[in-house]
């Protein structure tokens, strides 16, 4: 047996710099079985922040614009924000060939650093983000900070399936504990409005395999997933968070006293 000696790849920022993985983004893991996944993230997305329609948007991370495409088709004012030119470039001939690129402003930039004040937008959101976030509390709180309402986000989470998906491909991703999360949330001055966790089978098998296997196994996926034990194993969380109203009584006693 030879020992490993090649260093773990870490998909971190960098790696989405790459023009080769840009390319190869969305038809590595949204074609075949993947489509399903594809689906359900943006079912999430739409579920959360609908309606849309007239919303100023930010998307952090945006990547190839998956959703912030889908979000100008439906009436958003989006800006998609991401640390790579190459995954930019996807966005923007998406958002030509989908005719809603008048719609959406594509910005390159830094999540810790949001080139926006302060509740700038009414939403803000991230998918498949903080899974790479080595420093999540800031990402977060720099997202409360530009939205006046709503933040929403996913995590990848420990105790779960994706755990034996880390170990057999380990990509360096983070994964979260539903504490992490509270805290995070809480630290970024949000309260948690509304969750769900969803895919017991972790994405990589359904991305590897065809579109009609992949639909079975997921008919007994969210089957188990509607269990508790089922709802427990889940790879993938959605997490809804608010900003507090000002009128809240223990927001303005909590600001009142940090201003002294
Ligand atoms: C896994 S991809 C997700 C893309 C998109 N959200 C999606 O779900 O299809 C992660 C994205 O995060 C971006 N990213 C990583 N670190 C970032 C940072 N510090 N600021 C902004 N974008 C970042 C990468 O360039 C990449 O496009």
């Amino acid at each position: 047996m030879s020992a490993r000696t090649e260093p773990v790849p870490v998909k971190g920022k960098e790696w989405y710099k790459a023009d080769d993985v840009a390319e190869e983004y969305d038809s590595k893991r949204f074609s075949r079985g993947g489509r399903l996944i594809d689906r359900r993230e943006k079912e999430a997305v739409l579920g959360a922040l609908s309606p849309v329609e007239g919303k100023r948007v930010l998307e952090i991370a945006c990547g190839t614009g998956r959703f912030t495409v889908m979000l100008a088709e439906r009436g958003a004012d989006v800006a998609g924000l991401d640390i790579s030119r190459a995954m930019l470039a996807q966005g923007r001939e998406k958002a030509r060939d989908a005719g809603v690129d008048d719609h959406i402003s594509f910005l390159l930039g830094d999540a810790a650093r949001l080139p926006f004040p302060d509740d700038h937008f009414d939403a803000v959101f991230a998918m498949r983000f903080f899974h790479l976030a080595d420093t999540p509390a800031k990402f977060l709180t720099e997202m409360a900070r530009v939205s006046r309402g709503q933040v929403f986000f996913d995590t990848f989470n420990d105790f779960s399936t994706r755990v034996v998906y880390n170990w057999l491909l380990p990509m360096g991703s983070h994964l979260y504990s539903r504490e992490d999360v509270e805290r995070l949330v809480a630290d970024a001055g949000l309260s948690l409005a509304t969750e769900s966790h969803d895919f017991v089978v972790p994405y990589g098998l359904y991305r590897k395999i065809p579109g009609t296997l992949a639909a079975d196994i997921r008919s007994v996926d969210t089957a188990v997933g509607d269990t508790v034990v089922g709802e427990r194993l889940s790879s993938v969380s959605y997490w809804n968070a608010r900003v507090p109203e000002e009128s809240d009584p223990v927001t303005a006693a909590e600001r009142a006293s940090e201003a002294e």
